[in-house]
């Protein structure tokens, strides 16, 4: 028979305490209890329990601290934060000093016991490092997108926030990163799900195009205009306009969208009649648009029309723990895709995807495994299928001790948000001394993360 998975229940509160005892021990666990942080701790050091839920709010430490304390003895510990009802922005900072969820006051059961069955695999998932799971893509899919890092898991909630909202919402990040499907997402969780969902790059067209595509023209507005057709404000009607590759729009048409922004009504281009409309707008741009400001490419009013919620998109290489579901996830697109019998990766080309540093994002990651799995020999995706000039030196690269420490300073800082004291004490070393290593690693605290 399988050993009991052992979980630790922390709570000041009996009934929370003794309800979870009673409910996640009739499903199989071996549950421990503790009514305070320093109880737990005493726990954890003596019986290497891996698992814990604890409740935020106690007399002495609280559930963040504690997880923060437990973590210094196992660093593998999954902590499960309990909050009350209504306090989700406690439960947000929770995810983010790296609880793996939280569970809101009051409780059903069944919830909580689907949560921790998802906790127990993720953690022997993290435990295993290779071991891909089926279907992990189900507990850690939003709207299609899958992720599982803190950051994305903030970036869903501010989704959530905002969809509904019918702001304009700015995202931004590097090619490749997901600033579609995001896009995407907004518009599903909005109230104009059912109405049109409108795509137009503004790098694909030239200018005087770019204005027509977007208002539409009169028949007979200018040479070619032989017949009057509708702009994409038009057809976005009553849904929501996605501008893709804002930054790449002329200063013309920055001065009549601005205007469209304004007072939500456009022009026809040739007519001279303004037409009501009622469009959400997304934006998306990679270029940094306060630097076109500065250099005056960028209008500052428009800026801040279309900057009123910004989405950042980390780079991939700044969520590695979003790579393997997501590795996974594509293996098994592309295999149904091909009748493939591909079912996984050796763990080298784990290794590999892991240390990678992903200059493309998702897509390149994407176009990897689709390559992987369409020129596998066998039921694994071995690092003979990955372009040779990649996993040649990159891996060397990332081997020498160097490489190492740096990846490793670069993960421990993100973990503390950039946090000098923190980080420097995480890893044992004096903050003079960790401040020599960033300087001669050329890492800059305050441009890392999205
Ligand atoms: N979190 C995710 N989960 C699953 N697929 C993703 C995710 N993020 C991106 N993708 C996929 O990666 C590819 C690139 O995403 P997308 O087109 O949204 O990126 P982008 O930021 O708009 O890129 P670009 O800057 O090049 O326009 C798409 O095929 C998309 O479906
Ligand atoms: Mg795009």
């Amino acid at each position: 028979m399988k050993k009991k998975t052992k979980l630790l229940v922390v709570d000041d509160e009996d009934i929370v305490r003794e309800s979870l005892d009673d409910w996640l021990s009739s499903v199989g666990y071996d549950v421990l209890t503790a009514t305070c942080g320093e109880e737990a701790l005493q726990i954890i050091k003596r019986k290497k329990v891996k698992i814990m839920i604890a409740d935020l709010i106690m007399p002495g430490m609280n559930g963040i601290e504690l997880m923060k304390e437990a973590r210094t003895i196992v660093p593998t510990m999954s902590t499960v934060i309990i909050t009350a009802h209504g306090t989700i922005q406690t439960a947000i900072a929770a995810i983010r000093e790296g609880a793996y969820d939280y569970i809101e006051k009051p409780f059903c059961p069944e919830k909580v016991e689907l949560l921790v069955r998802n906790l127990v695999e993720h953690h022997n998932l993290v435990e295993e490092n290779i071991t891909l799971r089926r279907k992990i893509e189900d507990r850690f899919s939003f709207e299609g997108i899958i992720a599982k890092s803190p950051k994305m898991m903030k970036i869903f909630e501010l989704i959530k926030t905002v969809a509904p909202t019918g702001a304009t919402v700015l995202i931004t990040g590097e090619s490749g990163t997901g600033k579609e499907v995001i896009a995407r997402a907004i518009h599903s969780q909005s109230q104009r799900r059912n109405k049109p969902f409108i795509v137009t790059s503004c790098a694909a067209l030239p200018e005087t195009l770019l204005e027509s595509e977007l208002f539409g023209y009169e028949k007979g507005s200018f040479t070619g205009a032989v017949e009057r057709r509708k702009g994409k404000f038009e057809a976005a009607d009553k849904g929501t306009l996605f501008l893709d590759e804002i930054g790449e729009i002329d200063a013309n048409t920055q001065v009549h969208l601005l205007r469209a922004l304004e007072a939500k009504k456009i022009t026809r281009i040739g007519s001279n009649e303004e037409m009501e409309v009622d469009v959400r707008i997304i934006v998306a741009t990679n270029r940094d648009l306060r630097a076109m400001i500065d250099q005056g490419t960028f209008r500052e009013d428009l800026y801040y029309r279309l900057n009123v919620v910004t989405i950042s998109l980390p780079p991939l290489r700044n969520r590695r723990e979003d790579i393997l579901p997501m590795a996974e996830h594509f293996l098994k697109k592309y295999a149904k895709e091909n009748n493939s019998s591909v079912r996984g990766f050796s763990p080298e080309v784990v290794q590999f995807m892991l240390d990678y540093h992903w200059r493309g994002n998702v897509r390149e990651l994407e176009n990897m495994v689709e390559r992987g799995v369409i020129l596998a020999k066998d039921k694994t995706i071995t690092l003979a299928e990955f372009p040779q000039e990649l996993t040649g030196p990159a891996l060397t690269e990332a081997r020498t001790l160097e490489a190492l420490e740096r990846n490793h300073i670069l993960s421990v800082l993100e973990e503390t948000g950039g946090n000098i004291a923190r980080t420097a004490k995480i890893l044992g070393i004096h903050r003079m001394t960790l401040y020599n290593k960033l300087k001669k690693y050329g890492i800059n605290v305050n441009t890392l993360g999205a």
